[in-house]
């Protein structure tokens, strides 16, 4: 959309007295049109033909019942994981939390596209104007609600890249709750800052593997140089939350329902901002750990797909070549976490044995990824596509040295896949709208900015025997 500017800048910069036409880069809602329900893909599904397979007891290999999962989580939020309804309104004290940052701006990255001189055009949903820098705050301060609420004193939970760690330390401290935080090794060594920020909000962050909980102890018997991993990170926190005789909660950062549901306030604002910018989307991208930010953006335009509205809109989930959980996993049942004490649930999965090499997204190290999102990639409404290191620190230069913002190196795989979608736009000389989301800024990711700036980061290959070992440790349940 081009709007009509009057007059011009600075003497000699631009004509002056004459009106010129820009593109306008920047959409934004005003906090009265911030979503006030969140959106839930489940009907859709279930209209379409598609039923998710039921999570499972670890132990019976039954269907999971919701008092099961009372150890971990308040029931609102169990009530929200198996909801069928399609709008889930969002308390008051959360929307004014989220009335911190949000609605969130969409921007043109019209800079980025004149250096690709491409005839696409180009629009990111920007996350990294939260106070953590990202996404996960729109569902730490929803979880951390619900657990206020049910009189929770303490939850605990695991961190990959401190995005996630940062945020619900910062929604602990917002309602009171004291917050335990198991932070992947290899990120608290690359961030020390993510550490600092959590404890800024009084959070306790300690290095998983630990040798505080069993889980940890048998991974550092097994491996005393483990860098860890979220499946290993989060059995550390399940473990403390499952032991502690109810007084300790667990809070997840992605994968479950609940989560991906909570996000669904990006894609809500993105839709009307596209809007506005008066675009529907040729394709949808985003990055995928374990699926939230990409579902948040991606589901409330998918019912529009599923319902027949939109059949041509295409969906793209980016992903680690050295984590290619939807390009080379296997859709199976799963445990959720590496020790098996989490659900077992149907997922694109290399196996909850499975440690990805420490590359520097450390947010998309799980072995696996969300129920919906994979049944999506294996029902083919959604692709996949998967980037080595290099390749998305690339392009996460090019759209700093454009756009000005530096992207998280999660956020990075999204603007390869919006580059690389941009670069076949040209190719074939064809208009295309592309869109995606950019769920963090990488301020705190300096250490991976300079390994690679300095020639540091190695090109990690994908350890395909790793994976054959681990898919051997498949629980053994059959999809139906
Ligand atoms: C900035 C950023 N983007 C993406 C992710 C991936 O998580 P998810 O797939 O749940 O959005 C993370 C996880 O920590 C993250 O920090």
């Amino acid at each position: 959309m081009a709007i009509a500017i009057e007059g011009g800048y600075a003497p000699g910069s631009s004509p002056q007295g004459e009106s010129h036409m820009i593109d306008r880069t920047r959409f934004d809602l005003s906090q009265d049109q911030m979503p006030t329900a969140w959106f839930n893909l489940m009907p859709s599904l279930v209209r379409a033909g598609m039923r998710p397979l039921p999570p499972l007891h670890p132990g019976t290999m039954e269907p999971v019942t919701p008092d099961v999962l009372e150890a971990l989580f308040p029931e609102a939020l169990i009530m929200q994981e198996v909801s069928t309804d399609e709008w889930i309104d969002i308390p008051g004290p959360v929307l004014d939390a989220y009335r911190l940052w949000r609605p969130s701006p969409l921007h043109r990255a019209t800079r980025l596209e004149r250096a690709l001189d491409t005839p696409a055009r180009i629009y990111f949903k920007y996350e990294g104007v939260s106070p953590a820098g990202s996404h996960k705050p729109n569902t730490a301060i929803a979880q951390v609600y619900y657990n206020k609420k049910a009189g929770t004193k303490r939850i605990a939970t695991e961190t990959g890249a401190g995005q996630w760690g940062s945020s619900l330390a910062m929604a602990c401290s917002f309602f009171g709750i004291d917050c335990q935080v198991f932070m992947v090794r290899a990120s608290y060594e690359q961030k020390p800052y993510r550490r600092v920020f959590m404890e800024t909000f009084d959070a306790d962050v300690v290095p998983s593997p630990s040798s505080t909980t069993r889980a940890g102890k048998a991974i550092l018997d097994a491996d005393p140089g483990s860098t860890g991993s979220l499946g290993i990170a989060i059995s550390e926190a399940v473990e403390v939350a499952a032991t502690s005789g109810g007084a300790i909660k667990y809070a997840l950062g992605s994968v479950l329902n609940h989560v991906l549901l909570h996000q669904t306030v990006v894609g809500l604002e993105a839709k009307a901002q596209m809007a506005e910018a008066e675009e529907v989307p040729d394709v949808v991208i985003g990055c995928v750990g374990g699926g939230s930010n990409y579902a948040g953006l991606a589901y409330p335009f998918m019912a529009d797909r599923l319902a027949g509205r939109t059949p041509q809109m295409r969906f793209l989930a980016t992903e680690p070549a050295a984590c290619p959980t939807l390009t080379k996993g296997t859709y199976a049942y799963d445990f959720g976490d590496t020790a098996g004490m989490a659900p077992i649930v149907a997922m694109y999965t290399l196996g909850h044995t499975f440690v990805p090499a420490p590359v520097h997204a450390g947010g998309l190290r799980y072995h696996g990824d969300a129920p919906s999102l994979s049944l999506l990639v294996r029902e083919g409404h959604i692709q996949a596509a998967a980037y080595t290191q290099s390749q998305i620190f690339e392009a996460a230069i090019m759209f700093a040295k454009t756009q000005g913002v530096v992207p998280a190196p999660e956020s990075a795989h999204a603007i390869k896949g919006a580059i690389d979608e941009a670069v076949a736009a040209r190719d074939a000389g064809q208009e295309r709208v592309v869109l995606f989301g950019l769920s963090g800024h990488g301020n705190f990711d300096m250490q991976a900015y300079d390994d690679y700036l300095h020639g540091r980061l190695p090109e990690v290959e994908f350890d395909a025997g790793a994976e054959v070992a681990a898919l051997a440790d498949l629980p053994g349940v059959p999809i139906p």
